[in-house]
């Protein structure tokens, strides 16, 4: 150990979840910061741990539980140790949290990313029982939190907090509250800051961007999107999730005419069965999203299309499920996020009649897995000799003569290192050899 002088102190930080909890992970590392903290990745010499939880599915919350119990070795190796519990599961559980692992220090919800700093400072000084804050309250979060960004290019920005469409297997509207639309202003503001410190890319979050300013009617979101493509530096705006039921005409217009919007959709669709659909309480019918993707094709010709898809949903039938493999084989998305269901108690869909078997929903998976990889390795193989704008993000994680970056339409690509490139440029990329989930190719 040092001589005490400015001895920094180290906080591990696990992230589960969707972007917008590694965004709340980077308001958290922020005020971290501002206490001396610096990031480790080693659970074992850290003065403090936090978890930022997931708990859409019970796969998330599984993780969350093991890890929580390897702490516990460590709490006792070290009693110093703060150990904190942020996120989603944090909010659906509270003090149920504790009552399992007395070794946790503090539980803060999902809208108490603001009160850790208070929160960590007060632990420091008196250990005096555990701190439990979960009220979810009404209020979004304030807009001065310092901010830690963990990527390089690549800055998440929320735009909105919270759900308001209470899908029938979901938990997140539970335990992230109502929707809030961040001021335009604040949205730009943070874009301009991450674009002058070098950021390329801004990705939009919310559960769904397309009632952005619904609520103070300051901005649409096609506004928005608008106003952050003009932002002096930013090279490529990214946004999720795009719930289908209301993607309007003037987002389309948007992206077609905006400088550096990516031709990129993603539109959950979720399944392919109206009955499963309505069953879901998704809104929309097929025939609407079918018409909406006929619209996002005529505007944006190059744009790609990826899905969000749930399989083994109480009721569903082996003809539901015929219908969306269907559905996938009319559609042809580029890419798709499958999900077996999970049940979420507090839901609508937990408490459904009959609850598909495990055995049947992985069975039914695999065989959706199978006909989609068809349908992405012959959209990946029609773009074979073209060449593509790839920003580059540096070596792959195995070989550091193989380069990486993705296109506009969220492809990843790989190339062989010529030595001209530099991370965070557009480079242009022939594609030779394009496989199911990467495209390959060699730099222009
Ligand atoms: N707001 C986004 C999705 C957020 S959750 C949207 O509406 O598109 C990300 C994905 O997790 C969802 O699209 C859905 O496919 C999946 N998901 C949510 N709850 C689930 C559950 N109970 N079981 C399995 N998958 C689920
Ligand atoms: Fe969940 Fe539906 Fe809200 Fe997405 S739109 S977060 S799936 S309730
Ligand atoms: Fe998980 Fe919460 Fe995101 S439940 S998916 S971390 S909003």
């Amino acid at each position: 150990m040092g001589n005490g002088i400015l001895q920094k102190k180290r906080a591990f930080i696990g992230v589960y979840g969707c972007q917008m909890n590694i965004s709340d992970a980077e308001r958290m590392e922020g005020q971290l910061a501002t206490l001396g903290y610096e990031r480790t990745e080693d659970m074992a010499r850290a003065d403090l741990i936090l978890l930022n939880t997931c708990c859409v599915r019970e796969t998330a919350e599984d993780k969350v539980y093991g890890k929580i119990g390897e702490i516990k070795h460590i709490k006792r190796a070290n009693p110093a140790l703060i150990f904190g519990i942020t996120g989603c599961m944090a909010q659906k559980e509270g003090e149920a949290l504790i009552r399992r692992a007395p070794h946790i220090d503090f539980v803060l919800g999902t809208n108490k990313v603001h009160e850790l700093k208070a929160t960590v400072r007060q632990l420091e000084s008196a250990r005096r029982g555990p701190v439990v804050d979960v009220l979810l309250g009404d209020a979004p979060l304030p807009e001065n939190v310092p901010i830690e960004r963990t990527g390089r290019l690549s800055a998440w920005v929320p735009i909105m907090y919270g759900c308001n469409n209470f899908c029938t297997y979901c938990i997140v509207p539970y335990v992230r509250g109502r929707e809030h639309s961040r001021r335009p202003e604040d949205v730009v503001r943070e874009v301009e800051e991450a674009a002058a410190q070098g950021f390329k890319e801004i990705t939009l979050l919310g559960q769904n961007v397309n009632s952005y300013g619904r609520d103070h009617k300051l901005a649409s979101f096609a506004e928005l999107l608008l106003m952050v493509d003009a932002v002096k530096g930013v090279e490529r705006v990214r946004y999720m999730t795009s719930h289908p039921k209301d993607l309007s005409d003037a987002v389309i217009d948007a992206v077609r005419q905006g400088r550096h919007i990516c031709p990129h959709f993603h539109l959950p669709v979720q399944h392919g069965s109206d009955r499963i659909l309505r069953a879901m309480n998704r809104v929309y019918r097929k025939d609407a999203y079918r018409s909406l993707v006929e619209r996002i094709r005529a505007a944006v010709p190059d744009a790609s299309l990826t899905t969000d898809l749930i399989v083994g949903f109480p009721g569903e039938t082996e003809e539901d499920f015929g219908e969306l493999l269907d559905f996938l084989r009319e559609i042809r998305y580029d890419a798709a996020y499958t999900f077996l269901y999970s049940k979420r108690s507090g839901t609508p869909a937990a408490t459904m009649e009959a609850q598909v078997e495990d055995s049947v929903k992985k069975e039914r998976l695999h065989r959706l897995m199978e006909v989609q990889n068809e349908i992405s390795l012959e959209k990946n193989a029609a773009l074979k000799g073209t060449v593509q704008e790839v920003l580059a993000e540096g070596p792959s994680r195995t070989d550091e003569d193989v380069w990486t970056g993705r296109t506009g339409t969220n492809k990843i690509v790989l190339w062989r290192k010529k030595g001209q490139e530099t991370e965070g440029d557009i480079v242009r990329v022939r594609i030779t050899q394009p496989q199911t989930w990467v495209l390959k190719g060699e730099l222009q």
